[in-house]
């Protein structure tokens, strides 16, 4: 295709850690035009000019629905990286639609909204929403419904003040909910925080948080999951605190902007002098039409959670641009391909290593998630990434 005809993209916060991360990715592929916008247009014209791909600035303030709407002009579809998504809600995404552009977006912008004629969306397209919610699907494909998944992120990196005051907001909005698993419906307080919770590809063990996220209780409903749970896992002592600390608190914006930078300051405390790493572990344990127990694994990882997460809505973006996508508004784990993202994330990202593996027995081989051997009770607020 020749550049003038390839789709155009355009990344709002396109200069971001996450928005540069997808840039990257989609200037890879060599098949679309980009646009990069953020408040900053210098910053914007910095950024494009870098990149291995026909690659235009624009200033964008995702806060005007006008100059989103200028920014959206001409857009095959929009990729929407810029934060704190929970204050930015759905400015952006309507501002597409309207303009005639497709949208995807790394971060959930609330429950997907009533579909517009001819439109699609893809929400929660990340690290975590996003691949996340798309363990399950990948690990559950062709055995029979009513598995057992567990799943678990763990990681260690300084967290950008963007990331963490949505980390902070998400729990404060409801994103999930701590402590409670998925069996048919949400049990609350059904599950303990583990404090020696062995977490494949990390060589301790972690402390491990139980938050039933939305988007495993979409999928675990979809995919008909006979139970599901999940654990954020925290390697080291700041950043754990500084989410207790500020539990149950409701704060105002200068309550909520100090907390964020204090869990940014102790997500480099946690991190310092050490090699930084994003780990996702899943595992479903469910049977196959000849009635064989499998027990199917995933762990990915990575060093750095935004060029994870940045990869991911790149997929996203390019999935819709195809047309590989349906009309509507989709959460990312329930459209795309989770092999395909899987692959993409393996062989686009440096660094990122897959391990999966499958175990398959007549009988039905008892082997539970691996907690320690000690229980806390009570819990943190958490989020999204
Ligand atoms: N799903 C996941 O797993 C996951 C993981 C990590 C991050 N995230 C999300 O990804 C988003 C970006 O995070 P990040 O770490 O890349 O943050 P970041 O490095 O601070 O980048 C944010 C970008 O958005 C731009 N921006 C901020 N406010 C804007 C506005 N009103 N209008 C236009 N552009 C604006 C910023 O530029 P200016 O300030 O110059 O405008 C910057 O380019 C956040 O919502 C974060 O929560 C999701």
């Amino acid at each position: 295709m020749s550049p003038r005809r390839a789709p155009l993209i355009g990344i709002i916060g396109g200069y971001g850690a996450v928005g540069r991360s997808a840039a990257r990715s989609l200037a890879a592929q060599g098949r679309f035009r980009l646009r990069l916008g953020g408040r900053d247009g210098e910053a914007a014209r910095a950024c494009a000019a870098r990149l291995a791909a026909p690659a235009e600035a624009m200033a964008v303030d995702a806060g005007d629905a006008r100059s989103l709407g200028r920014f959206s002009q001409g857009c095959r579809t929009v990729l929407n990286c810029a934060g704190p998504a929970y204050l930015l809600a759905d400015r952006a995404r309507r501002a597409a639609f309207a303009a005639g552009a497709d949208y995807v977006d790394v971060m959930d912008d609330g429950r997907p909204a009533d579909p517009v004629p001819g439109r699609t969306a893809v929400l929660s397209a990340g690290l975590m929403p996003g691949l996340s919610g798309l363990l399950p699907g990948l690990l559950s494909q062709g055995l029979d419904p009513g598995g057992e998944f567990t799943g678990c992120y763990a990681g260690l990196g300084t967290l950008t003040r963007t990331g963490a005051l949505d980390y902070l907001l998400s729990a404060e909005r409801g994103y999930g909910t701590p402590m409670a698993v998925w069996r048919g419906r949400v049990v609350p307080s059904a599950l303990a925080v583990e404090l020696h919770f062995p977490v494949p590809g990390v060589p301790r063990p972690l402390t491990a948080h139980p938050f039933l996220t939305e988007e495993l209780v979409d999928r675990a409903r979809e995919l008909g999951l006979g139970e599901a749970r999940w654990y954020n896992a925290f390697d080291g002592d700041a950043v754990l605190g500084t989410l207790k600390r500020s539990r149950g608190g409701h704060p105002g914006a200068r309550d909520l902007a100090a907390r964020a930078e204090e869990l940014v300051r102790s997500s480099a405390l946690d991190a310092a002098g050490r090699t930084p790493y994003h780990v996702l572990w899943g595992r479903l344990e469910g049977s196959d039409q000849e009635g064989n127990a499998v027990s199917r694994a995933i762990v990915i990882r990575g060093e750095d959670g935004s060029r994870l997460t940045g990869a991911v809505g790149a997929f996203a973006a390019a999935a819709v641009c195809g047309g590989q996508v349906l009309r509507g508004v989709h959460r990312a784990s329930a459209v795309l391909s989770p092999q395909a993202v899987v692959d993409w994330l393996r062989t686009g990202v440096p660094g990122v290593t897959v391990r999966q593996t499958t175990v398959s027995s007549p009988t039905d081989a008892e082997h539970r998630p691996g907690p320690g051997d000690g229980t806390e009770a009570g819990g943190v607020d958490e989020g999204t990434l």
